[in-house]
């Protein structure tokens, strides 16, 4: 359906200088990747990033940014200074954001305007928890978070927009959804998206797949019809295996 992105997501992990040997070692193996690769890593890591992929097609993300463009806001990043240094991406609404950090689905809609207004590419995840899926609220709660981030955003910025579907039990659990789950809710994100905008734009948008996405899962998942690539965690931490997830989205 839409092309395919494999990125990375690092989290709270590896200094500037892991960042760039990380780099190094992952640059070789995806040099003929037939899809978009993207390594969000953390803020202090952009620059090292940034210097590591010149000249490769891979594309740099941060993991979130604040919604204004500058002020009082001690320790945080606008979408403004991430695209004045040349990152391309920004992932937004992270469960973990939303976990432990208290992003709402109101503060992901402003980063999202805000990313966007900067130019930015957003990959804005959404899922549920372990208790709303086996309260059979799943299509509720994600059509829900996609619906209010997606407040605002213009069919043409739906070209810089990718979705990730992240059911939350599945991240860093080892927990993978089946193929069969993980494309459902893909599918259900699209009709959303055909919903709000036309079936053109549903068409054409990036639904990832992530949650305990590995070197031996992934093919399958990427097989799926409404699953387009994979935010990948633990596994994006492994050059050789974020290789082989890459190599897997044709
Ligand atoms: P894991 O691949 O480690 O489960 O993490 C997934 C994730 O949260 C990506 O954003």
């Amino acid at each position: 359906m839409g092309k395919y992105v494999i990125a990375g997501n690092w989290k709270m992990n590896k200094t500037p200088a892991e960042a760039t040997a990380l780099i190094n070692e992952i640059k070789p193996l995806v040099a003929d990747a037939a899809c978009d690769v993207v390594v969000g890593v953390p803020f202090v890591d952009l620059p090292a990033a940034l210097a590591a992929v010149e000249g490769t097609k891979i594309g740099v993300a941060a993991q979130n940014c604040h919604w204004e463009k500058s002020g009082a806001y001690t320790g945080e990043i606008s979408a403004e200074m991430l695209a004045a240094m040349g990152v391309g991406y920004v992932i937004l609404g992270h469960s973990e954001r939303r976990t432990y950090f208290g992003d709402t689905d109101e503060t992901v809609q402003k980063r999202m305007r805000a990313a966007l207004d900067a130019g930015l590419t957003v990959i804005l995840c959404v899922g549920e928890y372990l208790t709303q899926r086996e309260q059979g609220v799943t299509n509720e709660v994600v059509a829900m978070q996609t619906k209010i981030a997606l407040g605002g955003v213009s069919a043409e910025e739906m070209a810089r927009v990718i979705i990730a579907y992240e059911p939350v039990w599945a991240i860093g659990t080892g927990l993978t959804a089946t193929n069969e789950q993980a494309n459902e809710v893909c599918a259900m994100i699209r009709t959303t998206i055909a919903g709000l905008y036309d079936q053109a734009v549903a068409d054409a948008v990036t639904v990832q797949y992530g949650g305990s996405m590995n070197a031996g899962n992934a093919a399958a998942l990427l097989a799926q019809s409404d699953v387009d690539g994979g935010l990948i965690g633990g596994a994006s931490l492994k050059a050789a295996d974020f290789a082989v997830i890459v190599g897997a989205a044709k």
